[in-house]
């Protein structure tokens, strides 16, 4: 189908970036987590919070970079205890990912996060199956588990996770790479990665955010990961870029957390339109929702905002790329594709 973007006026953008069907294929579900979710499981589990109310703890979210978000965010999650919660958890995304027009999720989890607090890792993989199972039947969306190790603990123990989770293997389609990426090079999680691979598992990894183009290179050569999640840092290596658009490796960029985290000093200095420029397969995506002030509607809309160089064209290319980029099954994308072809169509005509 030949869309005529010409014909979309402007001001109908804001509602089609919300209408569109669109992946969402960076969202942490931990980073997901609503300071009122947090207070609610506090009461129900008889966690002592170190903030009086949930006014207090949003006012916390002040962030200077990645570090000082990780330090809450991991504080966040420790009223996550029992299989309910993580249920509750990833009900509450979906809800909010199906009102986004988000018609397939690909979910980042930590286990390390819970299982170094004595939760049991098939209390978080069980929470998070039964509520992607309810949403597939219920909110006809689609989903898939990632399983990330956090990159500030050693390779031993993201091996021992790895290890753990084999007898839920069917439960996750792959593994990712979060946390402090300075001082922590994707090279350190080379066998890890190598033994995830020779189990038939996707792999991707967080390169590029606040840590050099290099971190990007290595990413790829060395632990062979078929998405860059941020990557925005490749733009300081010429020949990076090029090699990421001839190979097509998609960079699941996030705006508003790019900005919170300081990546950016504001959204108009995002660099999104020069990696779309580049031929890039970027994808638009919210990270953590919860802490950075939007989820994947709000990256969208506050993006083309802000930069007035983003046209109906690139909103088509970005929720194009996020199906393409996506680890969903061939005939599963084809129906996306065909279902965003509808919308902009749609668009033209009314
Ligand atoms: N874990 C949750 N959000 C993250 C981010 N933006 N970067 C690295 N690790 C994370
Ligand atoms: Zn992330």
């Amino acid at each position: 189908m030949t869309i005529d973007f010409d014909a979309i006026p402007r001001e109908r953008l804001p509602a089609l970036l919300r209408t569109m069907p669109k992946a969402e294929l960076h969202i942490h579900i931990e980073g997901s987590l609503e300071p009122e979710l947090i207070f609610r499981l506090a009461q129900r589990n008889g966690v002592k919070l170190a903030y009086p109310s949930v006014e207090a703890l949003r006012a916390a979210y002040a962030f200077t970079d990645l570090q000082s978000f990780l330090d809450i965010y991991y504080a966040g999650a420790s009223v996550l205890l029992k299989e309910e919660d993580f249920f509750d958890l990833t009900w509450a995304y979906l809800q909010h990912a199906v009102a986004d027009n988000v018609v397939h999720a690909e979910i980042f989890f930590d286990p390390q996060t819970h299982t170094a607090r004595g939760v049991p890792f098939e209390t978080v993989i069980r929470g998070l199956h039964h509520a992607c199972r309810r949403a597939h039947q219920e909110l006809r969306i689609s989903t898939r588990l990632i399983l990330c190790f956090l990159r500030h603990l050693s390779e031993e123990e993201a091996i021992a996770t790895l290890e753990q989770a084999l007898p839920w293997r069917e439960y996750f389609v792959g593994v990712g790479l979060d946390s402090s990426e300075r001082g922590h090079p994707p090279e350190k999680f080379a066998r890890v990665f190598a033994r995830a691979r020779e189990l038939g598992l996707h792999a991707v990894a967080h390169a590029g955010e606040e840590g050099p183009p290099e971190y990007i290179r290595s990413a790829l050569d060395v632990l062979k990961v078929e998405r860059i999640d941020h990557g925005v840092r490749c733009v300081e290596d010429p020949a990076l870029v090029s090699r990421l658009a001839s190979e097509r490796v998609p960079l699941t960029v996030c705006p508003l957390s790019n900005v919170k985290l300081c990546v950016f000093r504001t959204l108009t200095e995002h660099n999104l339109p020069a990696l779309l420029d580049a031929g890039l397969c970027a994808t638009v995506n919210s990270d953590d929702p919860a802490y950075f002030g939007g989820y994947i509607n709000e990256n969208f809309v506050e993006t083309f905002e802000a930069l007035p160089r983003l046209t109906a064209q690139h909103a088509y290319r970005l929720a194009r790329n996020s199906f393409d980029a996506s680890f969903a099954s061939e005939a599963q994308k084809e129906n996306f594709r065909h279902a965003l072809d509808a919308a902009f169509a749609a668009c033209r005509a009314a």
